[in-house]
């Protein structure tokens, strides 16, 4: 649906407000976030988690022509295999909620040029909400349960700053534009803007380093 979404292609580039020489998108799914950055000449480096990793993304990429400036790399968002500041567009749409996100966002802002943009979509509390809301409704009871677990965890991320995993909570997170905000000014980056996309319970931001200049990338 993104590759036929002209529109919000077009917002990604304009977010990251100059041209990207090197992309990455980490929790990549099929890494479909990339192609607009591809298309206007950019190298796109996708990782998940996931064992089958770029078994879409090449087929995706292969079928419009640009299968070789592309590559997938299975790795976790908390070690990123690259060295540091090598990406001008670092983007990671709804897969910070499962993975350790302090480690995680220390390693995006790594990777980050001086000048580079974040791209990140979260998962609010919100979605969980619904979530546990749906499951009620629809007498689909697992969900309410996930999505409890997943509150809880968030509610004592969000006041302990740890986040902890053991049989009654999980892993996986909401985040709150407060707990970004304490984790990102770890790293010197600030929320610029929201995406066009964004929405209450799953908010998309830019994000850059405080000091950085807009638009002073290449
Ligand atoms: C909801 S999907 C989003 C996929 C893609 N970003 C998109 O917008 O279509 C979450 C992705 O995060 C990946 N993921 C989960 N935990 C991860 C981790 N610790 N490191 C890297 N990727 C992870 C999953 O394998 C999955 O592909």
């Amino acid at each position: 649906m993104f590759a036929r979404d002209a529109e919000r292609s077009q917002a990604s580039l304009d977010d990251a407000a100059s041209p990207a020489a090197q992309v990455l998108d980490i929790g990549c799914g099929a890494g479909q976030e990339m192609l607009p950055f591809v298309k206007a000449g950019a190298w796109g480096v996708g990782t998940d988690i996931a064992p089958d990793v770029g078994a879409l993304g090449y087929e995706l990429y292969s079928r419009v022509g640009l299968g070789k400036r592309v590559c997938f790399v299975r790795s976790t968002a908390e070690h990123l295999p690259f060295a540091s500041g090598r990406f001008a567009a670092v983007i990671s749409r709804l897969a910070l909620p499962y993975t350790d996100n302090a480690q995680a966002i220390a390693e995006m802002a790594r990777v980050m040029s001086p000048h580079g943009v974040l791209l990140l979509k979260i998962h609010h509390a919100g979605f969980y909400l619904n979530k546990a809301w749906y499951g009620i409704r629809s007498g689909k009871l697992l969900n309410t349960v996930h999505a409890a677990r997943v509150l809880t965890s968030g509610v004592l991320y969000h006041l302990t700053g740890t986040q902890v995993r053991n049989r009654i909570v999980t892993n996986e997170t909401f985040q709150t534009e407060w707990l970004l905000k304490r984790e990102l000014a770890r790293h010197s980056l600030v929320i610029r803007r929201h995406m066009p996309d964004t929405n209450w319970m799953t908010p998309s931001y830019v994000i850059a380093r405080s000091d950085a200049i807009p638009g002073g990338d290449c």
